[in-house]
């Protein structure tokens, strides 16, 4: 069964969604296996990245069958879809996904990602996982089903502070079972003193600079290898890769 990498945080707007794209891309670089991303966040931000299939037809055409994975309504499996890129597959979200959270927590089936997950892993090396932000029943099974949580954290103390409050409901709710976490430093600009500071006080973590070809990735509709692979950015994801791999390999 393939590792399911969870790229979460409790904060939004941290560099998740781009971050998920580029590692599922790296992931199918350097593996050269089979790579599903999906996109359990009603932003579908990871699905509008990857633009369009295969065969040229646009991701994500929403009509609210994400809601029906988690319902069980639907199998992940019947709905994934395949990315322009060999190897690359995704599972869509849509706005049928805003009360993810509220639906599990009625649902009451604490393994159902879990469960979902299983049923599709078997057929991919890696599963990445593209998170809403948030601390609450999604994370909980999030915690429950990852392999390895990615969580990018902006250089500010007050991520930090985020951060060891997500250490801490995950060592509440899974004890020495907790999946390990690697914190990656997002958006960083050595020009501010913070930032370098930040940079220097947690050494061992990985760091994804602040580059305007990230951005570029909403226009492009690309993962960064594809238009920009030799950025210092594109650079700073493959390295990070490997602390994946090193991690639950
Ligand atoms: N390393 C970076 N350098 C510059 N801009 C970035 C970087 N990473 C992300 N961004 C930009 O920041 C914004 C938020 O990024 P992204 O959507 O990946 O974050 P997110 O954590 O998934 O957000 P959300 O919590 O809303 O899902 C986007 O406009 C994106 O282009
Ligand atoms: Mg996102």
């Amino acid at each position: 069964m393939g590792k399911v990498v969870a790229v979460y945080s409790m904060k939004g707007g941290v560099g998740k969604s781009s971050l998920a794209v580029n590692l599922g891309w790296e992931a199918v670089r350097a593996s050269g296996g089979k790579v599903l991303i999906w996109d359990v966040d009603a932003q579908g931000a990871a699905s509008f990245l990857l633009g369009e299939t295969g065969a040229g037809m646009a991701l994500s055409p929403g009509g609210g069958t994400a809601k029906k994975i988690f319902s069980r309504d639907v199998d992940p499996a019947d709905v994934v879809e395949q990315t322009a890129y060999p190897g690359l597959d995704l599972i869509a979200a849509d706005l049928s996904l805003r009360h993810l959270d509220a639906d599990l927590l009625e649902a009451d089936r604490p393994k159902r990602l879990r469960k979902l997950l299983a049923r599709v892993a078997d057929d991919y090396d890696w599963v990445i996982l593209d998170c809403p932000p948030g601390l609450g029943e999604l994370s909980d099974q999030i915690f429950r089903a990852a392999d390895v949580l990615v969580v990018p954290v902006v250089p500010a103390p007050l991520a930090l502070r985020t951060l060891e409050q997500v250490r801490a409901r995950l060592a509440e709710t899974r004890g020495k079972k907790a999946p390990p976490m690697l914190p990656v430093l997002s958006m960083v600009d050595r020009r501010k003193a913070l930032h370098r500071e930040m940079v220097e006080e947690h050494s061992h973590w990985p760091v994804i600079p602040m580059a305007s070809v990230v951005e570029k990735m909403g226009l492009e509709r690309a993962p960064l290898g594809v238009f920009a692979g030799k950025s210092s950015a594109a650079a700073a994801v493959k390295e990070m890769w490997k602390q994946v791999g090193a991690m639950v390999g």
